[in-house]
This record gives structure tokens, sequence and C-alpha cells, in this order.
């Protein structure tokens, strides 16, 4: 199966085959992605509350997703690498093009993501215009936590299905590469997937779309509570605390390590040592 390398390949997948993305954050969370064969790595700011420890992604700074993207990029050299623009860090195109241009120049990013509809039009189009590949995120958009008054699914009155099919009309018409539809109906994500030609990736937005995107740790089993939208496909948390487990008891039984885990020295070696060094 042939992957994609550039984000415009992303757009001739479209009703070739499902997408398949991931997130990854650190080197070895990527280089497990791209072992896997996956179409594409996407460092979301995610990485706020999945590996620094906040509540939501707002805290996330460029510096953050330079940082960790540098990391996945040096892991999977071969993969498509979209990188999550995180909050405030596109409010006007001038802003959103030196943020950007730093994620692209610095981590070699592929393309970047950003959350919005209509309001973003001006930051998207002039991204694009500029060379910069841009994927679009409508639907639950973490970022808007606040203005959603939690993390809700969306679109769910006919007057939310009707904006969020323009957004995704508009952004198509903008230039994306592809739209990442969260949190939304399975039926809605169906009908904006059959109306815009881009691909549509989902994320607890039902079957109908172009490809799936999955947050790592939920994807293999990590995370210690698992949103209703996920199936873990391996129960990483319950192997890992397994074996740190088990690496405890070892030690404290004093069955590791053992000699066949321990590095010798010869007996003539030691001997000679010790007629060197009389006690
Ligand atoms: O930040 C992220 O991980 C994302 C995915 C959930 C799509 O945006």
């Amino acid at each position: 199966m042939t992957l994609p390398k550039t984000a415009r390949e992303l757009l001739h997948l479209k009703g070739q085959r499902p997408q398949v993305w991931i997130t990854a954050y650190d080197f070895t969370q990527a280089e497990l992605a791209q072992s896997a064969a996956v179409d594409a790595i996407l460092v979301g700011d995610s990485l706020g509350m999945t590996m620094l420890g906040y509540s939501t992604t707002l805290p996330v700074t460029v510096d953050d997703m330079v940082y960790h993207s540098r990391v996945v990029r040096r892991a999977a050299s071969d993969t498509l690498l979209i990188v999550d623009m995180p909050f405030l860090s596109y409010r006007d195109p001038a802003t959103a093009l030196v943020n950007a241009g730093r994620i692209m120049q610095e981590a070699a990013a592929d393309a970047v993501k950003l959350e919005g509809g209509a309001r973003i039009i001006p930051v998207v189009e002039h991204l694009v215009a500029e060379g910069i590949p841009v994927i679009g995120h409508l639907g639950l958009t973490p970022q808007s936590v606040h203005r959603m008054g939690g993390y809700r699914v969306q679109a769910r009155t006919a007057d939310a299905v009707h904006t969020l099919v323009e957004d995704a009309r508009q952004l198509a018409a903008a230039g994306i590469s592809a739209l990442v539809l969260e949190g939304i109906p399975d039926r809605v994500a169906a009908l904006v997937t059959h109306t815009v030609t881009v691909p549509t990736i989902g994320i607890g937005a039902g079957s109908a779309t172009d490809g799936q995107v999955l947050v790592f740790h939920d994807c293999v089993g990590l995370s210690a509570r698992t949103p209703k939208f996920v199936t873990p496909f391996a129960h990483g948390r319950e192997a890992l605390l397994q074996g740190i487990r088990s690496y405890r008891e070892a030690v404290i039984g004093g069955t590791f390590p053992d000699a066949q885990h321990s590095y010798h020295i010869t007996d003539e070696e030691w001997d000679h040592f010790v007629r060197q060094h009389p006690s």
C-alpha cells in the first residue's frame, strides 16, 4: 500500500481507501506509529493533556508544539507529519504565518492543523497562499471548550448542522487538504463527507468519514479513562503496570538481576586483582 508523502496526496486517497491517522508526541510513540504504517502522524495539542498534565489544551504553546514535533520527526522521517497550531497562535493571518512558519521550518512538518470554520478562512487562505498545507478541524474543537461549555458532542440541532456544513464548504474552498471532524453525530459526518471534495477524518464521528484519527493513548489503551467512541486496540496500561509490578517484585524478591543478566569478569583476571590488592 502506498502511503501519502505530501498533504496533497491525502486528497487523492478520498474514495480510494480509508486513511489511518494517529497522534504521537514523543520518539517511542512516533517510531511505533511509523512501524505500523499509518498514513499520517498528528502531533496534536492534546499533548497538553496526554504529555504535560494540563486539564485542557489551552496552555499549550508554539514552543511546546515545535519541541514535540521535532522529536516526532526524528523518529518518523518517512511519515506525513501534521502539527496542531495551539490556542491563539493563529488569531490573525500575520500571526498565523509566523507561527506556522516556525512549525514547518523547525519541525519539518508537512502540514498544520487549525480549529474553526468561517472565522478562520482569511488565515487558511493566507497560509495556503504562502505554500503551507492546512488541515481543518470542525465539530468538537477542544480549544473552544469554554465557548462550547465543556467537551460536548456538537451539531445536534438543525441550525448547528447547517453551520457545520457551511463551514466545511468554506474551508474546502479555502484550500484545506483534509478536514478532521470530531465529536459529531455519524449522519452529520456522512453528510459533510459527501458534500466536500477533501477527505474527512473522523474522531468520534462515526464510520462514514474518509478516515479515522485516534489519540495514541486511547488507541493502545494507555488512558486511565477511555472516551465512549474509542475501542482500545491494545491493553497498554494493564501490560505496562503488570511489567512494572513484576520488576518491583523481582528486585524485592532477589530474583532480578540473575547471573544471566549480569556482566562477568574472568576468574583469572579477578584472581589477578585479588593478588594485587590483598585485604
Ligand atoms: O489534538 C489532537 O489530538 C486532535 C485530535 C483529537 C484530532 O486534534
